[in-house]
């Protein structure tokens, strides 16, 4: 009988640079460096830098990269006629993944010989997705409320720029921060399934832009990324601490997911958690909202004592993202901005040492028949 390995879990299909995920040591390091690190000391862009090369930059590369990233924000007219003739009931991911796929389609150095999988021009494809993400996603944020988008500024850091494009005011030097840990923790997490995906698209030597396309669809699912709008779901749905226990009885004995527990990977809690759990605290005691930091304890409290399950990531970035007064459909599109980075770094991570993804499966249909004659 053929081992089966359902869910691929266990199966290790490919070595990484990238990052490395310890669930015995409960760590997560980024070329190396611990992810707690980079979020107490580097901006998102320059850990944007460290995954796709290996390095931290130097002060130069870094302002070099600022000032290329800057210019890259601003969305296409193209880009901005799209958004407007997709439904204002569609979901953020799916206009995301949208404008992504037009975005490719609209690169035109993807046409003549090699050029789909050219390690300079994918570079760039990568730089310009980086810039463009959070200007798409606070212009979708904003056409949810019957907003205007709002331009990008140029003498704006990458977290402040994507909070003044969302709502219009300066962001407090609180909220800049909490939002950048985030992104950097929601960065990379070496083979997780949004990431394969784009890894498996990128195998077939199809460009950058189909990968990541790919990989939004993967992230969506409530499994993965869809858990940090989930999570929000389940709070709205239970309301207030003192509700959680009855509800809890009740999810248990119909057998339902609680949304932002568990991990594939870590059994004894999420690497990245406490650190969100420390940001998330920032806001809600800035917000005095007692009730939901409530909320959260309780539901944790509970849910681990009777499972042994412990939250990942997406349990305390839910929260924080509504704190910050994002819509929660727009929970896993910010998870999109953070995440493409990572996505890029393992496409071309994946291009560079290609091996096409083509794993067998074990066959259970019918046994060979035959069409009846006559
Ligand atoms: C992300 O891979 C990555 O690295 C992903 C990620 C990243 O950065 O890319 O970390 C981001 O995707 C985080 C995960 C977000 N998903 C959720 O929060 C959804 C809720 N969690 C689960 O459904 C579950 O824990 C998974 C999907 C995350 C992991 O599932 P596995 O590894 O396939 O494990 P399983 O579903 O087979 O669970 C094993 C047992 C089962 O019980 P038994 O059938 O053995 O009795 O644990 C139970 C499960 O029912 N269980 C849960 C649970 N998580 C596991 N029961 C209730 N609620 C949960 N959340």
């Amino acid at each position: 009988m053929t081992d089966i390995h359902k869910g691929l879990a266990g199966v290790v299909v490919d070595t990484t640079a990238v990052s490395k995920v310890n669930p015995e040591t409960n760590s997560l390091l980024y070329r190396g460096y611990p992810v707690q690190e980079l979020a107490a000391t580097q901006p998102f862009e320059a850990v944007t830098l460290l995954l796709w090369h290996g390095e931290l930059p130097t002060a130069d590369e870094l302002a070099a990269f600022e000032r290329e990233e800057r210019a890259l924000r601003p969305l296409d007219p193209r880009t901005l006629a799209l958004l407007d003739t997709l439904p204002g009931t569609a979901h953020p991911m799916d206009v995301v993944r949208t404008v992504v796929s037009q975005l490719g389609a609209c690169d035109d150095t993807l046409h003549g010989p090699g050029a789909w999988t050219d390690p300079e021009l994918d570079l760039a494809r990568a730089r310009y997705l980086f810039a463009q993400l959070p200007t798409v996603v606070a212009a979708v944020q904003r056409r949810r409320r019957g907003l205007a988008p709002i331009p990008p500024r140029d003498d704006l850091d990458y977290a402040s720029n994507f909070l003044w494009m969302t709502f219009g005011e300066l962001p407090s030097a609180a909220a800049v921060d909490v939002f950048r840990v985030s992104m950097v923790l929601y960065a990379e997490h070496s083979f997780n399934a949004s990431t394969f995906t784009a890894r498996v698209i990128a195998s077939t030597t199809a460009d950058l832009y189909s990968a990541v396309v790919g990989a939004i669809g993967a992230l969506k699912g409530p499994l993965h990324g869809g858990a940090n709008e989930a999570v929000m779901h389940l709070f709205d749905e239970i309301g207030s601490a003192e509700r959680v226990g009855p509800w809890l009885d009740r999810a248990l004995a119909e057998k339902r997911k609680i949304m932002g527990f568990g991990h594939r990977v870590y059994k004894r809690g999420d690497s990245r958690v406490p650190t969100m759990r420390a940001a998330l605290e920032v806001l809600l005691e800035e917000s005095g909202d007692t009730g939901l930091a409530e909320l959260y304890e309780t539901l944790e409290r509970e849910f681990v004592a009777r499972k042994g399950i412990y939250p990942n990531l997406d349990y305390p970035s839910g929260p924080a993202y509504r704190l910050l007064g994002f819509d929660t459909e727009i929970f896993t599109p910010l998870f999109v901005a953070a995440r493409v980075t990572g996505w890029t770094a393992h496409i071309m991570e994946q291009a560079a040492a290609n091996a096409l993804i083509r794993p067998l499966s074990a066959y259970d249909g019918p046994e060979e028949r035959h069409v009846p004659q006559g």
